[in-house]
C-alpha cells in the first residue's frame, strides 16, 4: 500500500464503533522518512478536533521534551495504537486495537524507523511485550523484528506525576544519543 492509500483507506475505517463517534480520524504526523517513530495510545479531544496526534496538553509537554534534548519534531514521526478517540478517553479496549493495529503496522513499515518509541503503558504492552511494566523497563532498549524499542512515561501521566519528569529527561537524552550515533 502507498501512504495515500493507507491514509485514505484510515480516514474511510468503519471497523470499530469509535468511527461513530470520532470527529476525525487521527492518522498520524511528521516526517516519512524519519529515524525515530514515536507511538501514543490514542487521540484526546483536541487530537480528535484537528485530526493531529499530540497537539493537546501531554503534546505540549512531549515537544518540551523533544525541544530539551534537540529532537525536531518536524523530523520525527508520530502516530498512535488507536487512530479514533475512545470516548471520555477511556483505555482503548482489546478489540479496537486488534482493529486498528493494521495501519501502524503499514505505517512502521513505509517508514522502517531506527527506533520506535513508545509514549506510555498502553503502547508500550501492545507493541513490546503485554506483561511490560513502564515504571520498571521505561528507557530500556530491545530488538524486536529488526526494531530497536523503547517506551518513555506518556507525557499525560507526567502531568499527573511529576516526579517521573527526570526519569523522562534521562530516559529522551538517551534516545537522542541513540539517534546520533546512527
Ligand atoms: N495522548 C495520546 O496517547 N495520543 C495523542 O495523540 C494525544 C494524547
Amino acid at each position: 500500500m502507498t501512504w495515500e492509500e493507507l491514509e485514505l483507506t484510515c480516514k474511510n475505517c468503519t471497523e470499530c464503533p469509535l468511527h461513530e463517534t470520532r470527529t476525525n480520524c487521527v492518522f498520524g504526523t511528521g516526517n516519512r522518512n524519519a529515524k525515530l517513530m514515536f507511538v501514543g495510545e490514542a487521540p484526546g479531544e483536541k487530537e480528535d478536533l484537528s485530526g493531529i496526534p499530540f497537539v493537546g496538553a501531554a503534546g505540549k509537554l512531549l515537544d518540551k521534551y523533544l525541544e530539551a534534548v534537540g529532537i525536531d519534531r518536524n523530523e520525527v514521526y508520530i502516530a498512535n495504537i488507536l487512530k479514533c478517540r475512545p470516548p471520555k478517553n477511556r483505555d482503548p479496549l482489546p478489540a479496537e486495537q486488534d482493529k486498528c493495529i493494521g495501519y501502524l503496522r503499514e505505517q512502521v513499515r513505509l517508514i522502517r524507523p531506527k527506533i520506535i518509541v513508545c509514549l506510555g503503558r498502553i503502547a508500550a504492552m501492545r507493541l513490546i511485550s503485554p506483561d511490560y511494566k513502564i515504571t520498571k523497563e521505561h528507557g530500556t532498549f530491545v530488538d524486536i523484528k529488526g526494531f530497536t524499542m523503547t517506551a518513555v512515561f506518556h507525557p499525560a501521566a507526567l502531568l499527573r506525576d511529576p516526579r517521573r519528569k527526570e526519569d523522562m529527561y534521562t530516559d529522551m537524552k538517551k534516545i537522542k544519543e541513540y539517534l546520533d550515533r546512527e
